[in-house]
């Protein structure tokens, strides 16, 4: 396991680039309504990314991923491919934003709630959105990955969803997925011991049923097995002397 330490030159570029992230996220909510195609905003997305940030989408051809933005709709866990899927009232879309700054990496990702209320989609998202704060909450030096997991497990069992298993945070820097790998489940006081200046991220996927996904033949698009709803949200986090910045704060957060 090669976990990198930024140095404050290298934690100023993440903040630059989780601030761009962040922004895009900002940008595409507007152009999130029924009949949009998940195909318009990947490209709404690229040219901002492209043409405003004079940045690079990174999941574009990463692994061979053939589009700029992930939108993984209801069933959807996580990697969802854009493409025609013309967007309905009531669906609930995560849009994940991967942007490439100067070299580093920021990484983040939001539910949208489609049109009119889906009660059920709402409620999923907002436990999603807690956990994925209690999770960041947890970050400190000193304190260990497991810390992270077992605050996010709780949560969301605690409402009788289920946490992913197969996916996880990852540590971010000059590499997209770099070690340590974060998961959204565990045990108090278990795993690595966190250190200043590492960058890691936080993104629970959770489910309204269990917790089994399937990989469609795609090779890319995961879904739950048994059909239920799935949220996510993510940030990308400093870890710093007494605790935590989050580097992919959207404009109307900053301090
Ligand atoms: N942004 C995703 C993450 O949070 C990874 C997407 S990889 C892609 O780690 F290739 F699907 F874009
Ligand atoms: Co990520
Ligand atoms: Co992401």
């Amino acid at each position: 396991m090669t976990v990198t330490i930024k140095t404050p030159e290298q934690q100023e570029k993440m903040r630059v680039a989780g601030r761009l992230a962040a922004d895009v996220l900002d940008m595409i909510g507007d152009y999130v309504k029924p009949g949009a195609t998940t195909d318009e905003l990947d490209r709404i997305c690229h040219k901002f990314i492209v043409e405003e940030q004079a940045a690079i989408p990174a999941p574009l051809n990463y692994r061979g991923f053939p589009k700029s933005i992930c939108t993984s709709v209801n069933n959807v866990v996580c990697h969802g491919i854009p493409g025609e899927k013309t967007l309905k009232s009531g669906d609930a879309v995560n849009i994940d934003i991967t942007v490439i700054k100067d070299g580093f990496h920021g990484d983040t990702s939001r539910m949208f709630l489609v049109g009119k209320e889906n009660i059920l989609a709402k409620r999923l998202s907002t436990i999603a959105r807690e956990a994925m704060w209690l999770g960041i909450e947890e970050l400190a030096p000193g304190k260990h990955l497991g810390d992270v997991g077992a605050a996010i497990q709780q949560h969301v069992e605690s409402h009788r969803y289920s946490v992913v298993r197969e996916y996880c945070g990852h540590g971010i820097g000059e590499v997209f997925h770099e070690d340590p790998q974060v998961l959204h489940y565990g045990r108090r006081g278990t795993g690595m011991e966190l250190r200043e200046g590492m960058t890691l991220t936080v993104e629970p996927m959770v489910n309204a049923g269990k917790a089994g996904v399937r990989l469609l033949p795609d090779g890319w698009t995961v879904v739950t097995k048994d059909r239920s709803l799935s949220a996510q949200w993510e940030h990308t986090c400093l870890i710093t002397a007494d605790g935590f910045e989050v580097l992919t704060l959207g404009a109307h957060e900053r301090p």
